[in-house]
């Protein structure tokens, strides 16, 4: 990513720890746009006396909450979410995403979905008309039914292809211990429909549709002088 990106990622992420209130439980999302915001939040714990109860969505999310001073906790200390911060791989004008590059997607899902409050945070570059331009989407599947969901996808008219590792040998294996096959559409039509049928494929832990889950996406644009600004689509 360039300057400009990641100068957007900044800014985005400012604004969206911003709106983080005292004494609320906050859903910690994975990616590079979310890291800046979580550092933000780590600020404001320690300058500001923030006090706040982080819900990571990933290792990463974990370690970044743990390195900056917030406290974590799991689902099952918590009886809701006050607001979710994450990021995302496309947005469509629906406010519908592809989510799961960072292979989070499952554990983002559950978080985003049960907070009062989900925003996500992206560089205007994640803007779409239609989702699946870009990004294929993210299938997390138990490595036992890899070869059966394989199969199953390319059956349904998708293009799938399991997803191999950076710095290792062999297929991504996720935080929860499953795999991940990356499934291009020609056109997605109803991604409501195809978020339901994806995950109705015996073997599917959870896909990368987002699908009428986010509240308010912010956006990290430039205006004509070239000044980074943000962009709310409510
Ligand atoms: C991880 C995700 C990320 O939120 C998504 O990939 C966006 O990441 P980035 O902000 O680095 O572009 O879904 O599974």
């Amino acid at each position: 990513m360039d300057d400009r990106g990641e100068r957007l990622k900044e800014r985005v992420a400012l604004e969206a720890a911003k709106m983080v209130r005292n004494g609320t439980i906050v859903g910690l999302g994975t990616g590079s746009t979310v890291a800046p915001a979580i550092a933000e939040l780590g600020r404001r714990v320690r300058e500001e006396g923030l006090k706040i109860i982080g819900i990571p969505t990933s290792y990463q999310a974990a370690m970044l909450a743990q390195a900056n001073g917030i406290t974590a906790r799991t689902l099952d200390d918590v009886s809701k979410i006050d607001i979710a911060i994450d990021g995302a791989d496309e947005v469509d004008p629906d406010k519908n995403l592809i989510k799961g590059r960072g292979a989070a997607h499952t554990r983002e899902k559950i978080v985003d979905s049960w907070a009062e409050l989900f925003v996500v945070v992206v560089d205007d570059s994640k803007l779409v008309e239609h989702l699946g331009e870009k990004f294929p989407v993210p299938v997390e599947v138990l490595p036992f039914a890899v070869h059966p969901v394989t199969k199953t996808l390319q059956a349904m008219g998708g293009d799938p292809e399991l997803r191999m590792g950076v710095k290792k040998d062999g297929p991504v294996i996720t935080d929860q211990g499953n795999m991940i096959i990356d499934v291009r559409f020609a056109e997605i039509k109803d991604p409501k429909a195809l978020e339901a049928r994806l995950n109705n494929i015996p073997g599917v832990v959870e896909n990368g549709l987002f699908v009428g889950l986010a509240h308010l996406v912010l956006v990290g644009t430039a205006d004509e002088g070239g000044k980074s600004i943000v962009r709310r689509i409510d």
